[in-house]
């Protein structure tokens, strides 16, 4: 692995000193300069020292009781060297603030107090990735599919998405992360592995495992299974955080299914993806209830993403889809027609509905397959990245 150039920002001096001595420990990385303030503006001094210095990696040290100097200064910093790579540090245990790091463009989040193993660890995989980065080309866009309300038919709409988006482009991973994973039994697959592994062997991740941990289905459709049994350890969001960004470098198209799940990780999930499908029929209950949704995952600055998909449609006389839309508070993106026999049996047999080609339900699948993916100017190549980096 080739010496990686790291420029440390770190306002707090004995911080900047610890620092150095870490990154120069790892050995596979070098600082070549130091600063003691965030820059302000591109043409800050401090900002053309560091363009001088043309760093693979900008190590930025998040002070604990002031942030917001150190975000301007990642976007700024992302801004002016879009070849460099943000590594922010700072405290875990603030999720909000590591997805606000994320966005503002930082590669990787990395705790404090620091080890020469979490830097090596981060220092590794961005040369991993570079190289596959330069092999493949970009990455891939997250749709993630929640419920109103159990039932809803959240499952149902990410297995035929998946299905759909898998037969049109290729390429396309579908993840259960809801509390009891339905999505391998609509697949009729036995999966060896589910999620629950994959995020208990994170520290030692690498494309090959985490191939391994997927299940394949005929068509090609990868699936990285639910668990079987409610999870007794929760990863921390750092760890989902690293598994999507494992994903979307691996998959042109990652679809999860959240089902009836609503918590921190439905909604990072939902912070990360391209689009949230939330799912809901047309009758009060559940419209009621995806207002509620879509507050709970809006909060997080999330609402301009968030879609409704209508499950079971069907028209009620003096009930317009524009009341639909008024009543859950969010924008109608596709409807999906009431039709009991042919989706339940297809759970039943395990053989979903997106298989059964040129019916009016496979169609329906594949209409919201290419609706999400009509601004796509390279569909091939979906030209999307997870921290607006590499
Ligand atoms: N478009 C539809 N028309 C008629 N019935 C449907 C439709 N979509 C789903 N269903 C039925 O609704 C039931 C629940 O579907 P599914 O398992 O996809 O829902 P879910 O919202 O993921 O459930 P859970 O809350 O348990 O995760 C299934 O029995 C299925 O047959
Ligand atoms: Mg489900």
């Amino acid at each position: 692995m080739p010496e990686l150039s790291v420029v440390i920002v770190a306002t707090d001096s004995e911080q900047r000193t610890m620092l150095q001595v870490l990154v120069d420990g790892t050995s596979v990385a070098r600082t070549v300069h130091s600063c003691a303030t965030f820059p302000v503006a591109a043409a800050d001094p401090v900002m053309r020292r560091v363009q001088a210095a043309a760093p693979e990696v900008l190590l930025v040290d998040i002070p604990s009781d002031s942030h917001s100097p150190a975000m301007r200064a990642i976007e700024l910093l992302r801004q002016e060297l879009p070849d460099s790579a943000v590594f922010a540090i700072g405290s875990l245990s603030q999720p909000q603030l590591i997805v606000s790091v994320m966005r503002a463009g930082a590669r990787e989040f990395i705790e404090r107090p620091t080890t020469t193993t979490d830097l090596l660890e981060a220092f590794v995989r961005l040369s991993t990735s570079q190289r596959r980065v330069q092999k493949e080309g970009s990455r891939g866009k997250i749709f993630s599919v929640v419920n109103a309300k159990g039932g809803s038919g959240a499952t149902t709409v990410a297995v035929n998405l998946a299905l759909a988006l898998q037969s049109a482009y290729g390429q396309t991973a579908l993840v259960d992360l809801a509390p009891l994973g339905h999505t391998s039994l609509h697949l009729n697959l036995k999966p060896l592995f589910n999620i629950s592994d994959a995020t208990r062997n994170l520290h030692r991740m690498d494309s090959s495992l985490l191939e391994s941990f997927m299940t394949r289905h005929s068509g090609g459709l990868q699936l990285l299974a639910g668990t079987n049994a409610p999870a007794s350890i929760e990863p921390s969001n750092t760890e989902f955080v690293r598994l999507f960004d494992m994903l979307v470098g691996h998959y042109k198209y990652v679809v999860v299914d959240n089902s009836s799940r609503l918590d921190a990780a439905s909604r990072l999930v939902a912070n990360l993806s391209e689009c949230v499908l939330l799912v809901a029929c047309t009758d009060v209950a559940s419209l009621w209830s995806a207002a509620r949704v879509q507050h709970y995952l809006g909060e997080s600055g999330n609402r301009e993403r968030l879609r409704l998909v209508l499950n079971r449609f069907r028209k009620v006389p003096g009930f317009s889809e524009s009341d639909a839309e008024t009543a859950a508070g969010v924008k109608l993106l596709w409807r999906v027609p009431n039709q009991y026999f042919a989706i339940s049996s297809a759970i039943d047999r395990g053989s979903p509905v997106m298989e059964q080609s040129h019916t009016e339900i496979a169609r329906c699948f594949s209409g919201l397959a290419q609706e999400l993916t009509r601004n796509d100017v390279d569909v091939k190549r979906a030209a999307w990245s997870l921290f607006k980096t590499v």
